[in-house]
């Protein structure tokens, strides 16, 4: 089958989206009204230039930045891995350390490894003893699962205080702020850069991301390695995505967005699945007596697709319902409502008993959330390979175990 086929499968299945990007198959916000193959157009006279922007794509970034006074802003086509990989690049020119705060994006070990910098992950705590003059601290909030930092504003002030920058892979907050009724965007946190992607929740094509930076300095420096990394054809129409993710973020009410949530919440619950919600409204947690893989499982037999499964729950990422959105949301209770148990089902175990005691040589990413569990240069622990069979058996895809297993065969070849 070819990918074409598939995709039109998917579509013509009716397939329900609980997962990004943030317009759900054309059901949130209006894309196609934007998005036609005929504005696929290149850096034509008019159309300025993405890396060296003077015209329209000034403006689009101009209009971009009032999303928070005092940042500048600039559309990316790359996503926010290359937001964060050359932030890291920029940074690391100055910074002596980096200080990754919890659980990161492999794209932040992916930075590091690049420039070849000095880290350490420390968790909020440490922040506070250890010492940050010259270094620069990466925090991820809120994390791919909803969680926001607490008081994220006070760590950045204390990091400027004690001359330290700061980056925020803000990569699943770029709806926040939208509204009242949604948690503060880390854009308030005044950090010296906050990378958001609009196509995880906003209603944006997918690699449409955002770089906000607080400095003309740091800006410029962090715009030379943009420059270098991403694409010299930029697409068009995932800049005019982001143009118009902006404005559906300005004019959004929330109103029938929360009606809906409050109904599928007590939908979910009186159909046996246990709803946890969340710092950030639009992100929800599944789990059901048949336990989370089943649950996704179960979901996907009906056709309704989740983000992410882990041990923790099935992760939902919901739709900015509004007024005259088309998303399928009868659809979706009805669905739910003939949730049965799926049939057991563990997929064959990679035998990968050889690396246990060895030194890892390429990061192992349970994907998603692509979060690293074993980083290069680390010993692969008994504890890491139970856990990396868990997750084989419940059909989690390990990104990494093929190069260490090959690398140690042919080590064993030689
Ligand atoms: C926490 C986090 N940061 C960064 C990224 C990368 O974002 P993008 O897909 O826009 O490159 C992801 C992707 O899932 C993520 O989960």
């Amino acid at each position: 089958m070819s990918l074409i086929n598939k995709l039109k499968g998917l579509h013509s299945e009716g397939v329900i989206s609980m997962h990004v990007p943030g317009h759900k198959n054309n059901t949130i916000g209006k894309l196609s009204d934007v998005i036609k193959p005929e504005y696929d157009l290149t850096e034509i006279p008019g159309l300025d230039d993405l890396h060296d922007p003077a015209e329209i794509l000034r403006e689009l970034n101009d209009k971009l930045s009032l999303k928070q006074e005092g940042y500048y802003a600039q559309a990316m086509v790359n996503g926010t891995t290359n937001g964060i990989i050359c932030g890291i690049y920029a940074l690391n020119e100055t910074a002596s350390h980096f200080y990754i705060v919890g659980e990161a994006h492999k794209s932040v070990y992916h930075g590091v490894s690049l420039v070849n910098a000095s880290y350490s992950v420390i968790s909020i705590d440490e922040l506070y003893e250890v010492d940050l003059e010259n270094a620069c601290v990466v925090f991820t909030s809120p994390s791919y699962t909803g969680t926001l930092i607490k008081n994220i504003g006070e760590h950045i002030n204390y990091i400027r205080k004690n001359e330290a920058f700061s980056i925020i892979d803000a990569a699943h907050g770029a709806h926040l702020s939208i509204t009242e009724n949604f948690k503060e965007s880390l854009l308030l946190s005044e950090a010296d850069a906050v990378i958001e992607s609009y196509h995880k929740m906003l209603p944006a094509l997918t690699m449409a991301s955002v770089l906000f930076t607080k400095n003309l300095e740091i800006h410029e420096r962090i715009m030379h390695y943009i420059n270098q990394f991403e694409t010299s054809s930029p697409s068009y129409l995932v800049l005019a995505s982001i143009e118009y993710a902006q404005e559906f973020y300005n004019e959004y009410d929330d109103t029938v967005f929360f009606e809906k949530r409050t109904a599928l919440i007590n939908h979910l619950k009186e159909y046996g699945v246990k709803v946890a919600e969340p710092d950030d409204p639009g992100k929800l947690m599944l789990t059901s007596a048949k336990g989370a893989y089943n649950l996704e499982r179960s979901l996907r037999n009906e056709g309704i697709y989740s983000e992410m499964v882990t041990d923790e729950g099935v992760l939902w990422c919901l739709p900015l319902w509004h007024e005259d959105d088309s998303y399928p949301f009868k659809e979706l209770l009805d669905k739910i409502t003939k949730l049965k148990p799926a049939a057991d089902s563990a997929a064959p175990v990679k035998d990968i008993a050889v690396l246990e005691g060895k030194v890892c040589h390429e990061n192992i990413v349970p994907y998603p959330p692509g979060v690293p569990l074993v980083l290069k240069g680390n010993v692969i622990t008994n504890k890491d390979i139970k856990r990396i069979k868990h997750y084989q058996v419940n059909h989690v895809k390990i990104e990494g175990i093929d190069y260490n297993i090959n690398y140690y065969m042919n080590e064993a070849e030689l």
